[in-house]
């Protein structure tokens, strides 16, 4: 048996370097597509939807919500979850101090963060004077009874909707917009349609800043259950 040569030892070394780095690869592109087909089986530890689903809003009782069932100016608080479970949103019927529906428009809103600005649309149903919007204060989150709505003839803030935290406030009348801090964003407004046939709401969308504490109105909760529908609760 011949003594193999400095040479060729050598050059053994680098087949064998150049075997595990093969493998190693081939094991890098294996772990790769493993890691991706486990993240579409595992659904993100957030939860949530990948779209904003349509419910129709219903009262304790199991009917659908119609005109007569919301109060204009009411002092109690009406909410929802919307779109997904434990999100409450605020339902109002304005009106103005007489307590005679408000028609509300489409307007506008600026969210004082940034600078920028989005569309909102008006009120909704036989009056236009349905409007809805997230019941969580974009200040640091606060929600319902520390923020409320404050009918017309409230002695301290008229008409707005008012959080108790830290005294931040937002106007219904006109996209839920800021008219005093310490906040720096506008209550995201919840899109809503009217049924005129069955005389039902309900809420298709979000528009604005995202929900306060969420990296996405979609993400952050569970969907609410059974599909299609959201109960009101109704507070003092
Ligand atoms: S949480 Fe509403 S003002 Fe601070």
């Amino acid at each position: 048996m011949s003594v193999p040569t400095r040479d060729e030892i050598k050059d053994k070394d680098r087949r064998n370097f150049m075997k595990l780095l093969g493998v190693m690869i081939i094991g890098a592109g294996v772990a790769g597509t493993l890691r991706s087909v486990v993240q579409n089986i595992i659904p993100p530890i957030e939860g949530g939807a990948s779209s904003f689903p349509i419910l129709t809003l219903y009262l304790p009782n199991g009917n659908p919500v119609s005109t007569d069932d919301l109060i204009v100016n009411n002092p109690q608080t009406v909410t929802f979850n919307f779109p997904l479970e434990n999100e409450p949103n605020f339902l109002l019927r304005l009106g103005d101090s007489n307590n005679k529906d408000v028609e509300i428009n489409p307007t506008e809103v600026r969210i004082p963060a940034n600078n920028t600005k989005y569309k909102v649309p008006g009120g909704v149903g036989p009056y236009k004077s349905v409007v809805a919007a997230s019941a969580i204060c974009q200040h640091l989150g606060c929600i319902p009874p520390e923020i409320h709505f404050n009918p017309p003839s409230s002695s301290s803030f008229p008409g707005k909707i008012h959080c108790d935290c830290h005294g931040s406030t937002y106007d219904p009348y006109s996209g839920f917009g800021v008219v005093t801090g310490p906040t720096q964003a506008p209550l995201p407004s919840v899109v809503l349609s009217y049924d005129e046939k069955s005389d039902s709401y309900s809420a298709t969308l979000l528009v604005g800043p995202t929900i306060y504490g969420h990296s996405s109105d979609l993400t952050g909760g569970s969907n609410i259950t059974p599909s299609g529908k959201t109960t009101v609760t109704t507070t003092q």
